[in-house]
């Protein structure tokens, strides 16, 4: 069994999905490469394995995020959190066939925005999800995230130039997009990756 298996103990979010499924398969709610199913307190988008989607699925969390009344600061922190969310998952996941799509979900909640991203993954992926696990626990050693995106920045610059992976992104999503990182492999080798953001960093209450 994977190590990364941890169960996922959310219920309502299950049931959730299932009912937004019967909307995803309803024509009327496709649009281009993107599948989209708006509730009112949540988006979710499901988006074929392609470069060229990031974009756009940027421009839908961005107008979610505005018709929600969330300052712009906060649109633009959490729209990285999710662009580098779905980079990640194109980046490491399963995705050589086109059918393997990944689900990006964006739910607001009374004092936490979650954004969560949803792809299969393969054994060859297990090596990055090691990695993937230690980063998010060693950003979760410090009080401050700045403190980690320093350190990260410092190890950055020593890197070589054609160093494709800056790792840069999750202490972003920490440190800008002030959000608690989490990860867990579902039985059926589909990685959930979620940030939480606290609205009351947003909003100073
Ligand atoms: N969705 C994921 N699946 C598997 N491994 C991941 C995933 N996201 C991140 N990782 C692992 O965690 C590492 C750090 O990710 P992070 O996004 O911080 O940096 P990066 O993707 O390497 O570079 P950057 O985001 O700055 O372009 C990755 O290099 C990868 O090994
Ligand atoms: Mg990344």
């Amino acid at each position: 069994m994977s190590p990364f298996l941890k169960k996922d103990l959310r219920g309502g979010k299950d049931r959730r999905a299932d009912k937004d499924r019967r909307k995803v398969d309803d024509p009327k709610y496709r649009v281009s490469e993107i599948d989209i199913v708006r509730e009112q307190r949540s988006i979710k988008l499901v988006v074929k394995p392609n470069w060229d989607e990031i974009q756009k699925v940027r421009n839908e969390s961005s107008e979610f995020l505005r018709t929600h009344g969330l300052p712009d600061d906060t649109v633009h922190a959490l729209t990285m959190v999710t662009s580098e969310l779905i980079e990640n998952g194109i980046k490491y996941g399963n995705v050589k066939s086109p059918e393997n799509e990944l689900t990006v979900t964006i739910y607001i909640g009374e004092t936490t925005i979650t954004v969560e991203v949803v792809n299969p993954v393969d054994e060859t992926a297990y090596n990055h999800l090691r990695r993937l696990d230690k980063i998010i626990q060693w950003i979760r050693g410090y009080q401050d995230p700045f403190q980690a995106y320093i350190e990260r920045l410092k190890e950055v610059s020593k890197k070589p130039l054609y160093d494709e992976e800056s790792g840069l992104g999750l202490v972003r999503i920490a440190y800008e997009g002030k959000a608690i990182l989490d990860f867990f492999l579902g039985e059926d080798n589909m990685l959930n990756v979620s940030a939480v953001s606290n609205l009351e960093g947003y909003f100073g209450r």
